[in-house]
């Protein structure tokens, strides 16, 4: 018999993210014999440890090394103790920009079980997904520096917004309005930013036409913000900018049970380069090494990854095994309970 392989890089990195990342490898090998996949890791020891041995986070042909790979699995970086985050973060922001991982997906999903920050709203009232762009925007690192250090000092920071970049960025995000609830947000503020949000909302009027299955509208950032405060039941699919995207998510991630839950992709779509699955939460010096940590966020990564690779059953198996045992009250401290990142992760192995 053949069975379908996949290529996983696995790069755990720093505090919890390599213990969230193991208990996520834990679900990935529990589905793969149910589902006849097999998963081929490279388990990477790239981080703070690497760093300590070599001077570096990661060696220089990093890139290379992931390459090859059906899809890589990021625990989370950093550890500000010892190194500043832009020296840690910078390799993921590399591995974003050289895969063309254009399109982050952030899924915002209220649990039955899950104490909701916002009275009166329930599991169901919470279903969206943020779409945020991933390859340019407010993020692109062009700007400098005029009298430096002076009291004239000036800085500029360049936007960049593309036709190519926004319209693909939309047409990602209809086609998975689509398959989801047929509406679609877009965030703008082209009240205020003259150019580049007239751009984004110009091509929204020009793409909605091929969709003509979704309903789609655009809101002012700041009344969206507001808005999904006040009637989160009323979004599906929102898109938006890397600045908005990045403001938007951390909103919806804690309506939606906090960082410990909340999974996201980097995903190149064309499938051109391999994707990226990371939980948004990271490396929590905190709580690191204690054992404490929520594995959610990692394992809910891991099944968007194996949504990613084809493989939807045994995904769709993992999300509802969560959510059988978030609901079944087993929960560990940031959503109030005794359970420890291992136990609960047993909890959900025992609810596949
Ligand atoms: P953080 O997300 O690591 O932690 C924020 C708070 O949430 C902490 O109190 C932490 O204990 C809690 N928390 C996070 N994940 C949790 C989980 N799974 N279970 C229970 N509690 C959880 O953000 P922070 O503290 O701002 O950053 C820490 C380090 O992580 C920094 O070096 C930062 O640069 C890095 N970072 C890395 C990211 C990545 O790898 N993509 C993303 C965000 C931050
Ligand atoms: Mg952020």
């Amino acid at each position: 018999t053949t069975s379908k392989l996949y290529r996983i890089a696995v790069y755990g990195g720093d505090g919890i993210g390599a213990d969230v990342t193991r208990e996520a490898l834990r679900l990935l090998n529990a589905v793969a014999q149910r589902h006849a996949f097999q998963l081929v890791l490279t388990e990477l020891d790239w981080g703070i440890d690497h760093y300590r041995r070599t001077g570096v986070v990661v060696p220089e042909n990093f890139l290379e090394i992931l390459r090859p790979h059906d899809a890589i699995l990021l625990g989370a970086v950093g550890w500000p103790a010892e190194l500043p985050d832009h020296a840690t973060l910078a390799p993921l922001v590399r591995i974003r920009q050289a895969f063309d991982q254009y399109a982050c997906v952030r899924p915002a999903w209220l649990l039955p079980g899950v104490p909701c920050v916002l009275t009166g709203k329930s599991a169901g009232d919470i279903d969206l997904v943020v779409i945020r762009e991933n390859s340019e925007g407010e993020y692109v690192d062009q700007g400098g520096w005029l009298h430096r250090g002076t009291d004239r000092e000036v800085a500029i920071q360049t936007a960049v917004h593309s036709r190519r970049g926004v319209a693909r960025i939309l047409r990602y995000a209809f086609e998975l309005a689509r398959k989801r609830k047929q509406k679609l947000t877009m965030a703008t503020k082209s009240n205020a930013q003259r150019y580049a949000y007239v751009l984004w909302d110009n091509l929204l009027d020009e793409i909605a036409p091929e969709y003509p299955d979704v309903a789609s509208e655009r809101q002012h950032c700041d009344a969206l913000l507001m808005n999904l405060v006040r009637w989160p039941e009323r979004f599906d699919v929102i898109v938006a900018s890397n600045l908005f995207g990045d403001l938007l998510t951390d909103l919806a991630g804690q309506l939606a049970g906090g960082l410990g839950l909340a999974p996201s992709t980097n995903t190149n779509p064309e499938r051109n380069f391999p994707s990226m699955f990371e939980p948004v939460h990271g490396s929590a010096p905190d709580i690191a090494g204690k054992g404490i940590a929520n594995p959610t966020a990692a394992i809910l990564s891991a099944a968007m990854m194996l949504e990613h690779l084809g493989e939807v059953a045994a995904a769709r198996m993992i999300e509802q095994s969560i959510a059988s045992t978030l609901a079944a009250g087993h929960r560990t401290r940031d959503l109030g309970g005794t359970l420890s990142t291992i136990e609960f992760t047993d909890r959900v192995l025992e609810h596949l």
